[in-house]
């Protein structure tokens, strides 16, 4: 049947045939089933543990054994009710890129081992430099997500800063967590890394940040980078980016936008009005795995000058010296950390090519106003509670009903409570953050396939669980 490590073209179709008939009825029974399942670690390790084995197995076999232990006990971050950190809803031309990108074999490093899909990273990622309001200097390179497209931001505001010794990095109390840990790696120490408390509406202002960085000069530091959020993922916040901007250029500070979930609210006309001043950064970080459905991992780092890029990340190999075909044809794997990679660009470009941007631009859309509905509902409810508005798709609230039950403790407590039973009983799954220490349950909807009778039955359900709890 199989020989060596090859298998018939018979059996190949066959087994590609049976592993898209599990896709497509999983995509069809997906919303009526839970968007989280999970099982304990004693129990997965009791199934899987075990030594390789020597000889093969059925194919089917382990195709039924990968899908019922391996892929089926996951959060499922493409059903409708998945409002969860930031969910993820590919189209199946992204699945199907993947999957042809895979088949190929492609390694996207360098030009003369991929130039196809160099041209079509090229394209992809103008795409993205116009939608963002970039010049035409401005380039990038796809990535594996959000942290990598910090850490090589951070590596080529470090080299532009010239290397100093005693650098420091600056974001806000609302920074993702990823960035912090991508300027440790880069080398920032720890207690140079100023994490800056945010105002009222969870923004930098930034006299705190011309404080610090103030403060930081006078001791002998030097400023690197400055991360500003554009879309903060516990609020959706937006930094005031214009004015941070100016900051930043006038005391010659290396600018890089977080907009890792937020940044293609750019291509509709109301995310767009909320991100200006973007197009200042010298570099923004921009998921398409996020809010342009498309699946793991794919990220995108943009660089204002696309040569502060190279100038940071292209070393001389001797084994690479064919690789180098001149200016005009970039080596991708000049402008980050990775050597080998793969395509990413094709399965945003196939599903772009097979939808349309007026569909992409709908989608997007769509998120961005069923939270604002959400935000909407909550306020009109006599149990919620609503603690940030709705921005870029994202909104906070909690359960309060305000009878006996408002001091917050017990607030914690109650949506502590409410959150386990919506987690264990409900068909939807939301998660929580705090906000200033406040327990805040926290939606984030911009899945396309998402309803209004998602939404709402979702926030029925949580003002039940509410009522119930007191
Ligand atoms: C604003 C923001 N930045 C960075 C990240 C990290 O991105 P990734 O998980 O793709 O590395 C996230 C992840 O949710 C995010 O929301």
């Amino acid at each position: 049947m199989t020989d060596g490590l090859r298998m018939p073209p018979e059996l190949m179709r066959e087994l590609a045939g049976y592993v898209t008939e599990i896709l497509v009825e999983r995509c069809q029974r997906l919303p009526g089933e839970p968007a989280w399942d999970g099982e304990f670690a004693q129990e997965l390790a009791a199934r899987l543990m075990e030594a390789p084995p020597e000889g093969g197995r059925a194919p089917r076999e382990v195709i039924d054994r990968a899908v019922r232990d391996v892929l089926l006990p996951t959060m499922r971050h493409d059903h409708p009710r998945a409002f969860g950190f930031v969910p993820s809803a590919p189209t199946w031309p992204g699945v199907l890129a993947d999957y042809l990108v895979t088949g190929f074999n492609i390694n996207a490093a360098t030009w003369l081992s991929a130039s196809g899909p160099s041209q079509l990273e090229a394209v992809v990622i103008d795409w993205f430099r116009g939608w963002l309001g970039y010049p035409k200097t401005a380039g990038g390179v796809l990535t594996s997500g959000g942290s990598v497209a910090a850490l090589d931001a951070f590596v080529a505001a470090r080299e532009a800063a010239g290397n100093p010794a005693r650098a420091t990095v600056y974001m806000s109390d609302q920074g993702h967590s990823a960035q912090i840990r991508s300027a440790r790696i880069i080398g920032i120490r720890p207690d140079r890394v100023r994490v800056l408390p945010t105002g009222a509406d969870f923004r930098l202002a930034v006299d705190t940040l011309a404080s610090a960085v103030e403060a930081d000069r006078d001791a002998g530091c030097t400023p690197v980078a400055v991360c500003a959020d554009a879309g903060s993922t516990s609020t959706g916040a937006v930094d005031p980016l214009d004015a941070i901007a100016d900051f930043c250029e006038a005391h010659g500070i290396w600018l890089h936008v977080d907009a890792a979930y937020g940044g293609f609210a750019a291509i509709t006309e109301p995310g767009a009005s909320l991100l200006r001043g973007i197009e200042r950064a010298d570099s923004i970080g921009i998921d398409p795995h996020k809010w342009f459905f498309q699946p793991y991992d794919t990220g995108c780092l943009l660089v204002r000058d696309a040569r502060m890029l190279e100038r940071a990340f292209a070393i001389h190999h001797d084994v690479l010296q064919d690789s180098v075909w001149g200016a005009n044809h970039p080596n991708q794997a000049d402008r980050g950390l990775q050597l080998s990679r793969r395509d990413r660009a094709l399965k945003i470009w196939m599903s772009v090519q097979v939808f349309g941007m007026a569909a992409f631009r709908d989608a997007v859309r769509q998120g961005i106003e069923l939270a604002e509905r959400a935000a909407g509902y909550v306020a009109d409810s006599s149990v919620l509670e609503l603690m940030t508005p709705a921005s870029l798709g994202i909104l906070c609230f909690r359960v309060n009903p305000g009878e006996g039950a408002d001091d917050e403790r017990s607030l914690h407590r109650l949506n502590r409570k409410v959150l386990a039973r919506v987690f264990w009983e409900d068909r939807a799954f939301i998660s929580s953050t705090l906000l200033r220490r406040q327990f805040a349950l926290r939606m984030c909807v911009i899945n396309h396939t998402t309803t209004w009778d998602d939404v709402r039955e979702t926030l029925e359900t949580i003002e039940r669980f509410g009522r119930e709890a007191l």
